[in-house]
């Protein structure tokens, strides 16, 4: 089923195109002449697409390339290879300034909205920020803009001249996505939004980026450390293990029919609310950390820690494949 049929808003247009993306950060070595020694293979070929008004989950552990991926679509890092296509658009070959007029159009939310706000500017000064930067708007006009953007994430107008700090975590993340939409964005990359927020207020801001999608016809790309999490809210999520994809689907086809081991093991290290679920799921533990991303394992990167692996695994790669209609998975064993 594609994600069209799912979720009834997305009208089968892409908006976004990744293809082969790597990012490769160099570790440099030498006090004068630096050198590239080696390098952080972050994100080390991943390719999806994504519908005008759908939401793509990310999920993988910390350490995987999640935030690197979102940071290198919007070009906040220069990619080390591959392609982004934003409509008919690559981002990759826009020069500098072609860049700045498509800014407006992708914009991102982060973990953590006390680091990402300027404690020592109000929030009129923060929200306000990129129509200054972007459009040149008059006191007046920012005034305006930015009462009606508070209203829209459901923070009082009267709070404007207040600092980030007099905020509690759920209100400073509303600060962070009416920033964010200041623009009229076609496409947000919510990092962690609310990982970092109390489980109380977490379901509230779920809500709120599911309801300015409704009104405002925005995608987005979101990405959280929990399958849970993003659950909900996704129409289709990507598994990401160690700069690569392992496995993608819509969202209800992965929770019932999860085919990567890594997915599996991400699933039962999830807590399940319903009992008799749980009794009847196998319990696969994950052991170990995320192995680093500089000398990535050979073959399945997966295989040092997979606990079905046998020795093909360590030897050859495997490739994504459809397994079922919209259903990806780079395993050799299913
Ligand atoms: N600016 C950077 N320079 C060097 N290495 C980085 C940088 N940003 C992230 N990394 C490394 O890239 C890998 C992926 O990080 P990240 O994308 O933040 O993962 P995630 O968001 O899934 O936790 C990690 O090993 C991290 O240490
Ligand atoms: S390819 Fe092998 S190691 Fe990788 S997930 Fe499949 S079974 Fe496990
Ligand atoms: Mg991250």
């Amino acid at each position: 089923m594609s994600a069209e049929a799912q979720n009834g808003q997305s009208n089968g247009e892409l908006l976004l195109q990744v293809k082969d993306l790597k990012k490769h950060f160099p570790i440099e070595r030498g006090l004068f002449l630096k050198r590239a020694v080696d390098y952080v293979r972050a994100v080390d070929g991943v390719s999806f697409d994504i519908e005008r008004g759908e939401t793509m989950g990310l999920v993988g552990e910390s350490g995987c390339g999640k935030s690197t991926t979102g940071r290198t679509i919007l070009r906040l890092y220069p990619p080390t290879a591959g392609e982004v296509y934003f409509g008919d658009v690559e981002i990759n070959s826009l020069s500098g300034r072609e860049l700045h007029r498509l800014r407006p159009r992708m914009q991102m939310i982060f973990q953590d909205p006390l680091a990402s706000l300027n404690p020592r500017m109000t929030v009129e000064g923060i929200v306000g920020e990129p129509l200054q930067i972007h459009f040149r708007a008059s006191r007046k006009e920012r005034k305006e803009r930015v009462a009606e953007l508070l209203e829209l994430v459901g923070l009082n107008p009267r709070f404007s001249t207040r600092y980030p700090h007099e905020f509690s975590g759920g209100q400073r993340q509303r600060i962070g996505v009416a920033r964010a939409l200041a623009l009229q964005p076609e496409f947000i990359v919510c990092d962690e939004p609310i990982s970092a927020l109390d489980v109380s207020v977490q379901a509230q801001v779920v809500n709120l980026l599911e309801e300015l999608q409704d009104n405002l016809q925005i995608t987005y790309l979101f990405i959280a450390h929990d399958l849970n999490m993003v659950r909900y809210i996704s129409d289709r999520v990507a598994v990401m293990y160690l700069g690569k994809l392992v496995e993608m689907a819509t969202s209800d086809e992965l929770y019932a029919h999860p085919l990567h081991p890594y997915t599996q093991a991400l699933m039962s290290a999830a807590p399940v609310p319903d009992p008799v679920v749980e009794g009847e799921a196998q319990r696969i533990i994950l052991e170990g950390d995320v192995p680093s991303p500089v000398n990535p394992p050979s073959g399945c990167r997966f295989h040092t820690r997979c606990p079905i692996a046998e020795e093909i695994c360590s030897q050859e790669e495997p490739l994504l494949r459809e397994l079922a209609p919209g259903h990806t998975a780079a395993c050799h064993l299913i």
